[in-house]
């Protein structure tokens, strides 16, 4: 087994912060030390996996790499007694596809406290349909339920709304019996957006505010953002007396031009959410919820289906903001 070699979509860096991506032959010795190894059969595409393929070192800081922070599979072989031969994971986070070899090559070894069973209820390629976006759209759902916020209590913004985080979190909300309404960039996508739930779609230039108000209309119950900047500062400015914000995203702006009175006037929460290092107990609650209550009836739609061979142009797409739904990653091919 450990000579044998596999396919995997390798970065190389061949001059300083010069990146090539080339689809090479790897041998399984030449993986990390771990007590589980997976033979992956389907991976996703996530806008961090596009950072470390084009040499984002704050995602990854050493070449050669393989990205691909999702990956499910089936156990080849395990040192650890939780898992055995032939069982059906997933793995997504923690060091995966940062600096540890991830979901775009056929095989990975990572520690075993890094692998959740596959939730009955779901297939290998479902799960990777959610990968690591959807699992943080349902992350985000799951801390507005906690948070108290029930769907007769109004209307529930999403932004981002096309994207990975977005989709998934629309059509999960929706679900849940939830008012979506949908913020975009992509207003020509309004069809897609209603067609997973939303009641109505607004544009991203309506969702920035700039008149630098320290509050505005109130509207939402609660937010899921997932591009921050203007936008989320926007969102929280008009988030109704102890409504929930969730933030997990940057592509928009890492900063957040805001003042305290949403928080001290209107009692608004701002909840932070860091899929990649959640707790086993915490991933294995969402997988639970994303198997039963939470499996979507729209995946298809939600889904672009790629081989290792197409990430190039599609990870040009994600980085420009043009991503539509979720990518994902057949490795069966
Ligand atoms: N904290 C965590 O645990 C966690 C986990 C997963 C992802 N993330 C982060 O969440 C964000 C979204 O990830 P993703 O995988 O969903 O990416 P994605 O598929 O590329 O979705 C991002 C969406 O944001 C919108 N957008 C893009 N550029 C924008 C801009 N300049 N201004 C405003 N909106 C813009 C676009 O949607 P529209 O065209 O519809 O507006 C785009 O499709 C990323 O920052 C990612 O790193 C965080």
């Amino acid at each position: 087994m450990s000579n044998q070699t596999y396919r995997a979509y390798v970065i190389d860096e061949t001059a300083e912060n010069v990146f090539e991506r080339n689809i090479k032959d790897r041998s399984i010795n030449d993986l990390p030390e771990g007590d589980v190894l997976v033979k992956v059969h389907y991976s996703s595409l996530n806008y961090k996996d596009a950072l470390s393929a084009t040499g984002n070192r704050g995602v990854t800081r050493k070449f050669p790499h393989t990205p691909g922070v999702d990956a499910a599979g089936v156990v080849e072989e395990s040192g650890d007694s939780r898992f055995e031969s032939g069982q059906e994971v997933i793995v997504h986070g923690y060091d995966l596809g940062c600096n540890t070899w991830g979901g775009f090559g056929e095989y990975i070894r990572v520690p075993a406290d890094w692998v959740v069973t596959l939730p009955k209820g779901l297939s290998l390629r479902e799960s990777m349909i959610y990968g690591t976006a959807g699992y943080t759209a349902a992350y985000s759902v799951l801390r507005l339920e906690e948070y108290g916020i029930k769907p007769e209590m109004g209307e529930v913004l999403v932004t981002g709304a096309t994207g990975g985080v977005g989709s998934v979190a629309v059509a999960i909300l929706a679900k849940a019996g939830y008012q979506v309404v949908a913020s975009t960039g992509k207003t020509d996508q309004a069809e897609f957006l209603l067609n997973l739930g939303a009641k109505e779609v607004i544009s991203r230039e309506d969702s920035k505010d700039q008149s630098g108000k320290p509050l505005l209309k109130s509207r939402w119950a609660g937010v899921v953002d997932a591009v921050g900047g203007e936008i989320l500062a926007t969102a929280i400015k008009s988030t109704n007396p102890r409504g929930v914000v969730t933030c997990c995203g940057n592509v928009a702006s890492a900063d957040l031009p805001i003042n305290v009175y949403p928080f001290i006037l209107r009692g608004v929460s701002l909840v932070g959410i860091d899929s990649q290092d959640s707790p086993m107990k915490l991933r294995q609650q969402i997988w639970g919820r994303i198997s039963s209550e939470w499996k979507l009836d729209q995946l298809e739609q939600l889904t672009t289906e790629i081989t290792l061979q197409e990430l190039d142009s599609n990870i040009e797409l994600i980085l420009q903001g043009r991503q539509k739904g979720r990518v994902l990653v057949n490795l069966n091919q």
